[in-house]
């Protein structure tokens, strides 16, 4: 039974005029469990023959059958498949991966099998063993003779099976010792049933062989059957059939296992390589978390200012020196407000500078003048007593509520000062209650304030019916902006003109978040500039990488590698640089949030679990993004090529 059929085959290199016509109308056919071998001189065309057998290369024209099927009609996976299962090679300079030990070297072909880690093991032992290699299972082919290294490759080789073992040259970079051992080897093997193909120049090696042909400038010239000895037993070893998620989760694995050595082997290329990683997400992560806290920071501020609340102000704006001279606001107007259906409630603030005095003690300090409400509206607690009523400011009656810095520069030691009289402008005020203490710190932290009714502050210590400003409390479903502009109209309308202006705290919310937003964005924005850069420099030293590592793919390819497990091992390791980018990234960004938040004490980064995740996500998906195309490069190499390659 013919296992091998060349039909017309022919094999050009090169185009146009350099171009070179290597194979001439081969015609071949090998029986299972021959030993061949092709002899000829350099350049005859025998490698590039035993190539297109071995599914490495492809002929430029005629028919190859495999078992009888045609190869020409297989796709790249089918073929890798092939070359996975049925071929086992042994090349002239061994082609072992030098990073792997020698047991590791022998097993490899098994990972593309789907075999896992254990039974990988088991069996190159084995083979090592049968070929005396028992003790040096775990050395480096740079620790090996070049006689030992071959005979790791013909483990190997053996290692799927290899029912047609592919020898090119084997024995030619060895010494005759070393050489005779590998041929004896090999024709043990023949016995034991493999299909021999034994490319050699040496018509003594040859002569061992059970069928010699002949070739000369790409034509076959003798073929000479010296023995009839063929062996057709069964040499494929069992083999657990393996689902094709396991087939993965070993091919996977076993690309994780490279990627780590790839990384760790050029430690410092790895990290230079990640720089631009760990920079870019350090100050996304970095900026969003100090963008929460000012965010957070003012937002506190404002939330003491009252909620929907909209504080009306005599002047034109801020900037208005003359807002604080100017009465234009009436008592009047605050009560013509406070009866609008959207408004809750509407008070008039006044606010008097003056001496106030308690016993021997004399401090000048500023009384407001407000409505009951205020303190609701303000979110103001009571610790002690209580706020005054509305009858109390219908009644104009001399009650006055201190909050705790007061209380703390008059009264110091006594927590409960209620029921004491305080003497403002000379006219005495019975203290009813008193605020808790204000916790947030900023620059009205250390203030004193004094809440007085505003009819008292007018009628009683002012004696002018003169107001500094009125602050509205909107109903709650009632859109503060719409609120504001119907106020807007009613004021302007009973004044005659626009001589006032509000201050809406839901605006400034509003304003504060989308200017910390687009902060926030706007960084992030450079930041990402650098996640690219450093992607594209991820992308550079992968393509290096691929460049470096063209002969592994080759040999990987040539023991069953297919596209795809390629593909998966640059695409890993392109990853795995910028997850660790990303994760030191993080590091290093929480360790500035450390430093920050020791140093700086009433204001700290907040990191958010959000922004990590994403910064990893992100990372993430810049390896897959700038690493496909490198990996892509490397899964699409000719077999042949990327053999070929130094
Ligand atoms: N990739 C290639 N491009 C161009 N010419 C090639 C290539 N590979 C081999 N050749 C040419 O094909 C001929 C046969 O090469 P090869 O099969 O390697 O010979 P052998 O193995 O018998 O020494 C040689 O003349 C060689 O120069
Ligand atoms: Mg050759």
């Amino acid at each position: 039974m013919n296992i091998i059929e060349l039909k017309n085959i022919n094999k050009f290199y090169g185009e146009g005029n350099n171009r070179v016509h290597v194979l001439k109308n081969i015609d071949l056919c090998i029986e299972k469990g021959d030993f061949v071998a092709i002899i000829g001189q350099s350049g005859s065309g025998k490698s590039t023959m035993m190539n297109i057998i071995g599914c490495l290369d492809v002929p430029s024209s005629g028919s190859y059958k495999i078992n009888g099927v045609e190869v020409g009609q297989m796709d790249k996976d089918q073929l890798a498949e092939l070359r996975c299962k049925t071929f086992g090679f042994i090349f002239q300079r061994y082609n072992l991966l030098s990073n792997l030990k020698a047991v590791d070297n022998a097993a490899l072909p098994a990972v593309y099998m789907g075999l896992d880690a254990k039974m990988r093991r088991r069996r190159s032992i084995k083979l090592l063993r049968s070929l005396e290699l028992g003790d040096r299972l775990n050395n480096k082919p740079n620790e090996l003779s070049g006689g030992q290294q071959q005979r790791v490759s013909i483990a190997r080789a053996l290692m799927n099976g290899g029912e047609i073992i592919l020898a090119d040259e084997p024995t030619g970079a060895l010494d005759s010792k070393s050489g005779e051992r590998v041929m004896e080897i090999i024709k043990d093997l023949h016995q034991q049933g493999h299909t021999i193909i034994l490319v050699t120049h040496d018509s003594h090696i040859a002569a061992q062989a059970s069928r010699i042909i002949e070739i000369k400038d790409g034509e076959i010239v003798a073929d000479t059957r010296k023995s009839s000895q063929i062996y057709t037993s069964d040499v494929t070893p069992e083999c657990p059939r393996k689902s094709r998620w396991d087939t993965l989760k070993y091919s996977f694995i076993e690309s994780l296992g490279m990627s780590v050595y790839a990384i760790l082997s050029n430690k410092m290329r790895s990290l230079l390589t990640m720089l631009g990683i760990i920079i870019g997400i350090a100050s996304v992560v970095s900026v969003v978390a100090l963008g929460n806290a000012t965010q957070q920071k003012i937002m506190e501020q404002i939330n003491s200012m009252g909620t929907n609340t909209i504080d009306i102000m005599p002047g034109t704006g801020f900037g208005d020196r003359r807002s604080g001279r100017i009465k234009t606001l009436k008592v009047s107007d605050s009560d013509y407000l406070g009866k609008m259906s959207f408004i809750d409630n509407a008070t008039p603030n006044v606010s008097i500078s003056g001496n106030l005095v308690y016993g021997n003690y004399t401090l000048t300090a500023t009384l407001r003048g407000v409505g009951s409400q205020y303190f609701d509206v303000k979110g103001k607690k009571i610790a002690q007593g209580r706020i005054f009523t509305d009858e109390e400011v219908r009644n104009i009656s001399s009650v006055v509520v201190i909050d705790d810095n007061t209380r703390k520069e008059i009264f110091e030691n006594n927590p409960n000062p209620v029921g004491e009289i305080l003497i403002f402008n000379k006219k005495p005020l019975k203290i009813i209650g008193v605020t808790e203490p204000d916790n947030s710190p900023g620059p009205m932290s250390e203030t004193m304030n004094l809440w007085t009714p505003y009819t008292t502050a007018m009628y009683k210590i002012n004696g002018s019916n003169d107001i500094n400003s009125i602050t509205v409390k909107v109903s709650d479903n009632i859109n503060s902006q719409v609120a504001e502009e119907s106020i807007e109209n009613v004021l302007t309308t009973l004044h005659g003109k626009k001589d006032f202006f509000m201050i809406n705290t839901d605006s400034i919310k509003q304003t504060v978040e989308t200017t910390t937003n687009m902060m926030k964005l706007l960084i992030a924005g450079i930041a990402v500039i650098s996640l690219i850069v450093g992607g594209i420099g991820v992308m550079n030293i992968m393509l290096v990488s691929v460049t470096e590592r063209t002969r592994e793919i080759g040999i990987r390819m040539a023991i069953g590698a297919k596209q795809a497990d390629i593909l998966q091992q640059f695409l890993i390791e392109a990853i795995l640089i910028c997850i660790l980018g990303g994760f030191i990234g993080v590091m290093l960004s929480l360790f500035i949030g450390w430093a920050f938040n020791t140093f700086s004490e009433d204001f700290g980064m907040i990191f958010s679990t959000t922004s990590i995740i994403l910064a990893l996500g992100c990372s993430t998906a810049i390896g897959i993004i700038f690493g496909y195309m490198p990996a892509r490069n490397a899964s699409n190499l000719n077999p042949i090529d990327a053999l070929a390659s130094e």
